[in-house]
This record gives structure tokens, C-alpha cells and sequence, in this order.
């Protein structure tokens, strides 16, 4: 009997469900809240309403596309944290009331595991070469930065982090600073294109180590702007495209300066990128360079599977029914950042 596993992610402002046939992804369904998008950023309270309205018709819709019925499922996996609590909870008590009914295993997953193991999916039935443990990720997301030595699916040490903001954060408020929408990531990543990624230089953090910081790249981005302004009212406009890039360049370059230096201290044959901004085109570029240098296999996700996604939490739950890691009706949902096995 094949193993069938329903994901449920909704930690954020995606409210997501996929169905896995073993590693092997039959639906993945995202419903983006766009309500956020006034606000410029998210609304925990508007995002765990919206989670509320979108769960049945997404969970329903991801069974349809897999074309299975409930009673083929053999577990529910859900994103138990980190996350927004409000938002977590309709993921997380929708998850247990359906396992409980059903009478099957109840699984939790942290989000920031799946986003690391969603390079584990295999599209069809022909299973795709695979990266080797211990490998190292760079996981790059609205929330995280995370630079890991994945020695197994569920050990994962941090090798670095970023003490402040996130890369993803560090584009959606540059993007928020030249006007453009929420979130600002793919906006950025677009103008960039057509920009001078030399054209301006901005203050970056020289940290010892492996750890990150954006919040003063952010701080020097808005002052500098905001000092141009002051003698030409059209900078942003007439400059969009070469500041988008150059901030763009600014991120990448920490990003893989620090990855450079912990690929020199933990050897690793492979390479792994994951999370949102692992979409970004240049960042993909400089990731491609960089294992071409370090002569190390690099996996970069499908573009369907950058972002926030319920088939990268289905894929862990996946290995913990293997494991038979089961979780229990008690089991509470948590905000914070870490990177345990639950
Ligand atoms: O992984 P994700 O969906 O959510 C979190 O777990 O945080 O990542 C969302 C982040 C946002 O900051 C978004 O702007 C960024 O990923 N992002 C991008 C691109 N696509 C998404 N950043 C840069 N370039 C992109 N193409
Ligand atoms: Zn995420």
C-alpha cells in the first residue's frame, strides 16, 4: 500500500496544502493572501482570519488534484513553528481535529527544516539525483538566514545566523523605501536586471564569523536615498533600477562571502539553497559561481518550491513516518526561532 501524506503549512501568510506519495509530490496548493499587501507588510491578525477562510477550499482542492479520498491518507504533517502563533494555530488545530477524526498518525514539522529538506521532492515518479549528507545550506528567507551543516534530515547544525534582520527582510524594506509593493523581493530582483549592480556602494556589516547582519545595510540604503532626495526630488525615479541592483548586489555579496568562508571550514560535496529568496535570479548566478570555484555540486529548488509551501512540510513528515516520530494532540505551536528535531 503506498504511503500517502497530506502537509499542512500555514505559519505566515500562505495558507498551503500538498499530498506526497512517498517522496513524490501529487498537488501542492497556495492560496497568497493578498490583503497584506495594502499594509505593507503582514497583519497577523488579517493573516489568521484569511488562514481561517482559505483552509477548507485549499485542503480540499490539494486531495481533488492528487485524486485521492481521506480515507487513502496514512498521516497529516503540519507546521508546528516558527511562525506567527495566530496564524500557526488554524494550521495546527485544522491538522489535529482531521488526524484525530480520521484515526491516523498526527506529525509535526518545523518550518525552517522544510524549507531545507524541499530539495528531497521529486516531481514524478523518476526520482532526481539528490544531495549527500553532510552538505551545507544556505537558507534564505522573509523571516531566516541561516547557514547549516545538514548531517542528516533532522540534524541540522547552525554554523551561522543573522543577529538582526533577514536577507528576505533586507529586500522587502529596500523595495518599501523606492515605493513598490509587498513583498518587494521579486520587484527588487526584476529591476535588478536592468540596473548597475556597481553603480552605488552601501555601508555592509564585517562581522567575524559566520553570521550575518542587514540591518545597518538597510539604515545606509535609507539614508542614502533619503540624502539624495533632498537635492533632487527624481532620484528614485530615474536611479530605480541601478539601486535595486546595487542593493541586490550589496545582500548577495554578504550572503556568499560568509558561505564562501564556512565552505573553507566545513567541507562539504554539496551545496544546498532553500527558502524564499532563494527565487532571486542573481543570487542563483553568484550560487552557481560560487560551487563552480569550491567545485561542489550545488541544488537550487524549483521556483514552486522557494517560497512557503505545505509539499516541503508534507516531504518531512514524510521521513518522521518512517521514523515512526509521531506527534500528540497536546503538542503547542511555537513562534520562535530553532532548529530542534520537532
Ligand atoms: O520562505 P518565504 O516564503 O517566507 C518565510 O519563511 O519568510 O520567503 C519570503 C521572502 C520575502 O521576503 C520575499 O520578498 C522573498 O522571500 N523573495 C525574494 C524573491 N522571491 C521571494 N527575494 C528576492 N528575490 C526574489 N525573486
Ligand atoms: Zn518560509
Amino acid at each position: 500500500m503506498p504511503t500517502y501524506i497530506l502537509g499542512i503549512e500555514s505559519s505566515c501568510d500562505d495558507t498551503s496544502a500538498a499530498v506526497l506519495r512517498e517522496t513524490t509530490l501529487l498537488s501542492n496548493v497556495i492560496a497568497s493572501q493578498k490583503v497584506h499587501a495594502e499594509y505593507g507588510g503582514v497583519v497577523p491578525e488579517l493573516a489568521s482570519r484569511a488562514h481561517q477562510q482559505n483552509i477548507i477550499p485549499v485542503i480540499d482542492t490539494a486531495l481533488k488534484r492528487a485524486g485521492i479520498t481521506l480515507s487513502q491518507l496514512s498521516a497529516i504533517a503540519y507546521t508546528n513553528g516558527p511562525g506567527l502563533l495566530g496564524s500557526l494555530l488554524v494550521g495546527s488545530s485544522f491538522a489535529k481535529a482531521m488526524a484525530y477524526s480520521l484515526d491516523i498518525p498526527l506529525i509535526e514539522v518545523n518550518h525552517l527544516q522544510g524549507h531545507v529538506l524541499a530539495i528531497f521532492l521529486d516531481k514524478s515518479d523518476k526520482p532526481k539525483t539528490k544531495p549527500q549528507f553532510p552538505f551545507l545550506c544556505l537558507t534564505v528567507s522573509g523571516g531566516h538566514t541561516q547557514i547549516l551543516k545538514v548531517h542528516d534530515y533532522f540534524d541540522m547544525e547552525i554554523i551561522g545566523t543573522t543577529i538582526d534582520d533577514a536577507a528576505g527582510e533586507a529586500f522587502d524594506k529596500a523595495a518599501k523605501i523606492l515605493g513598490l509593493p509587498y513583498p518587494g523581493g521579486p520587484y527588487i530582483d526584476k529591476l535588478a536586471q536592468q540596473g548597475n549592480p556597481e553603480k552605488y556602494k552601501f555601508a555592509t556589516a564585517h562581522l567575524p564569523g559566520f553570521d550575518f547582519s542587514f540591518s545597518g545595510l538597510k539604515t545606509s540604503f535609507l539614508y542614502f536615498i533619503r540624502d539624495n532626495l533632498k537635492d533632487n526630488p527624481n532620484f528614485i525615479e530615474e536611479n530605480k533600477a541601478d539601486l535595486a541592483a546595487s542593493m541586490q548586489h550589496c545582500i548577495i555579496k554578504s550572503l556568499t562571502s560568509k558561505l564562501d568562508k564556512a565552505i573553507n571550514a566545513h567541507r562539504c560535496k554539496d551545496l544546498v539553497l532553500a527558502g524564499g529568496v532563494s527565487a532571486n535570479s542573481g543570487l542563483r548566478s553568484a550560487m552557481t559561481e560560487l560551487a563552480t570555484k569550491k567545485r561542489l555540486n550545488l541544488f537550487l529548488p524549483d521556483f514552486d518550491l522557494t517560497t512557503d509551501n505545505a509539499a516541503m512540510i508534507a516531504l518531512c513528515g514524510y521521513q518522521k513516518y518512517l521514523r515512526n516520530e509521531f506527534s500528540s494532540l497536546n503538542s503547542i505551536p511555537y513562534s520562535n526561532v530553532k532548529l530542534s528535531n520537532n
